[in-house]
């Protein structure tokens, strides 16, 4: 896990354009502000040396004419990998490439799709058993809650993945601001439902709307992130605009988009895909190379971008820091 505070990154939006453009600025960044990222890095430092040509980045200039030195860039170059020495995708592979069924099931078509999604004006609603519910608006949480820079993998169900540059806030946040009473148990989460602007909402298979949920436990890890950008812009509609949640260790489908109801609850949710096939989706979730679906092997995965396939990794390589919450917990049965 990579993980970067706000205060290193200040770079107004407007001035990100493209995936090479905020790459140079950041290395050039974090070349400057290498001391100062230390402490927060070292809580999370690769254990293995990342592959160099994963790490080989261009130095070319930044924008308002600085230029980035090669010591600086050597001394970053491990920032476009993940913990594990992986090159992050790229903004291509992760705008285009996207499953979002409200808009389509064509993982191509949803980009195009979902371009004129309204995400502005936009709340999430947080209720259920909390001591201080409220309506909480895109400004209040993007102003409230320090952005956080997060690259995770994201594993999905399907088989395939993905290494995504995300900025965020902690969900812990959030829910430590509503303060759940000690009958809450899990956490249930709800995508928008507009026929309007989704037109995949027209299909008879699903139970609309998307629901997700995590227990309590799992919602206040510190790896559980609400998503609002991706390469330093704001999210795009069809990756989950204007926030959607992010879980690395469990698979994708988990990761819910464009929220706007959180409920507190005693009861275990019943997630949208829990209910269209029970035997095939569990509460759970956790990446596990061990407990194949019963349609597919989830030993391996493709990386999008690459050719061969890669073992998969249990808890998507985040056993370390999750493993302990399932402590007793059969996860065959509660897959
Ligand atoms: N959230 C909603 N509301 N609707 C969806 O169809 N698809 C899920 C998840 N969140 C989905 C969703 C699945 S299956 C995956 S793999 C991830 O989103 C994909 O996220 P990405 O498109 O940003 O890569």
């Amino acid at each position: 896990m990579l993980i970067k505070r706000k205060s290193g990154i200040e770079i107004p939006s407007s001035e990100i354009t493209s995936e090479s453009l905020y790459k140079t600025r950041r290395q050039f960044i974090r070349g400057a502000g290498a001391i100062a990222a230390g402490s927060i890095m070292a809580a999370c430092r690769p254990e293995r040396v990342p592959p160099e040509s994963a790490a080989a980045p261009t130095a070319a200039p930044a924008t308002g004419g600085e230029t980035v030195a090669e010591s600086e860039v050597v001394q970053v170059a491990s920032a476009q990998t993940d913990e594990l020495g992986d090159p992050w995708n790229s903004f291509e592979d992760i705008t285009s490439y996207n499953n979002y069924y409200e808009f389509t099931t064509d993982k191509e078509g949803v980009k195009g799709l979902s371009q004129n999604f309204k995400t502005d004006p936009w709340s999430i609603e947080v209720t259920g058993m909390v001591n201080n519910p409220g309506t909480f608006g895109m400004e209040d949480l993007l102003s409230k809650y320090d952005q956080e820079e997060r690259v995770y993998r994201l594993r999905c169900v399907e088989a395939w993945s993905m290494v995504i540059p995300w900025q965020g806030f902690q969900l812990s946040k959030l829910l430590k601001e509503v303060d759940p009473t000690s009958n809450a148990k899990y956490v249930r989460f709800e995508t928008l439902a507009d026929p309007e602007q989704m037109p995949g909402l027209s299909s008879p298979w699903y139970n609309w709307p998307y629901v997700e949920g995590l227990t309590v436990e799992e919602a206040m890890h510190d790896l559980t992130l609400m998503a609002t950008g991706i390469y330093g812009q704001s999210l795009l509609p069809q990756n989950g605009a204007p926030v959607r949640l992010v879980v690395p260790w469990k698979y994708g489908f988990k990761s819910i988009k464009s929220i706007v109801k959180i409920e507190l609850t005693d009861e275990q949710p019943t997630s949208l895909w829990m209910a269209a096939a029970p035997n095939e989706y569990g509460f759970y979730s956790n990446v596990n190379p061990d407990v194949p679906h019963p349609r597919w092997s989830q030993a391996s995965e493709r990386r999008i971008g690459e050719f061969s396939r890669r073992e998969t990794l249990k808890f998507n390589g985040y056993e370390e820091q999750v493993a302990h919450l399932y402590d007793g917990l059969d996860l065959r049965e509660n897959f």
